[in-house]
């Protein structure tokens, strides 16, 4: 929730100018502003290979649910991602595997690629429950979807300690957690977990980029707080693309 549509505009122009096109030839790079400013952004993107994603949708398919914001909107307005299930929504949403699961649903049925979000509190984490919660988070939810559909997705592992905070996951943390998604989900799926990509999200910046991008089953970042500046946002482009 940042940004007028001024700010955006300056924003997402400079990150466009500044990327180039040859980046996009070694990684997709997508943005995912908040609604109000997804019809803006989507005609900056326009000569560009940079793709539009939204930050959330809704679960239902259309009708009275005011306020809300369906998957068919998004794609309609040219979206082709949407973010599900970002610890924000989880923690000040109250949303649940349930509910979470319908939104996964409704994204792919409207041809949208969610990019779908899991990552276990500060409590978890120093209690050694990162493994378990992880698990949950992603197992209750491949239960209602199916395995099909969550090879459909991106996952995206957010510690929710490292959001927002500057702590950030060391690589090797990070990585072990990767590969347990990855491998929890080849105990269903082999083609799909191999296939499937993994980012890391949580205070990814220009400096710690690189090595979180190196280790074997972290395929790319979400980021938050370093994409709202231009000059940082596009070193962590080049460190995916590297
Ligand atoms: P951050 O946010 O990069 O500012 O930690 C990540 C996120 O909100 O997904």
């Amino acid at each position: 929730m940042n940004g007028t549509v001024d700010q955006t505009n300056i924003l997402v122009s400079g990150i466009i100018e500044g990327l180039g096109s040859a980046i996009y030839d070694r990684c997709n790079i997508v943005i995912c502003p908040a609604f109000v400013h997804l019809p803006q952004v989507f005609s900056k993107l326009k000569n560009s290979k940079c793709q539009l994603g939204a930050q959330d949708a809704s679960a239902h398919i259309k009708g009275a649910y005011t306020g809300q914001i369906s998957a068919e909107m998004l794609a309609d307005i040219g979206c082709k991602y949407v973010i599900i299930a970002h610890s924000e929504r989880r923690q000040y949403c109250f949303e649940d595997n349930a509910l979470i699961a319908k939104k996964l649903t409704a994204s792919i049925s409207a041809g949208l690629t969610p990019i779908f979000c899991v990552g276990e509190t500060q409590a978890d984490y120093e209690s050694g429950k990162t493994q378990s919660v992880i698990h949950a988070q992603l197992h209750e939810v491949i239960a209602q979807i199916g395995i099909e559909a969550l090879g459909k997705c991106i996952i995206a592992y957010e510690p929710v300690w490292a959001i927002g905070t500057g702590k950030t996951a060391t690589p090797e943390v990070a990585q072990q957690v990767h590969s347990m998604i990855r491998q929890s989900i080849a105990a269903l799926d082999k083609p799909i977990a191999e296939r499937v990509a993994i980012l890391y999200g949580g205070s990814v910046n220009a400096g710690n980029a690189a090595s979180l991008f190196t280790m074997p089953d972290i395929d790319g970042g979400l980021i938050g707080g370093a994409s709202l500046k231009v000059e940082e946002f596009i070193q962590i482009c080049r460190a995916a693309a590297h």
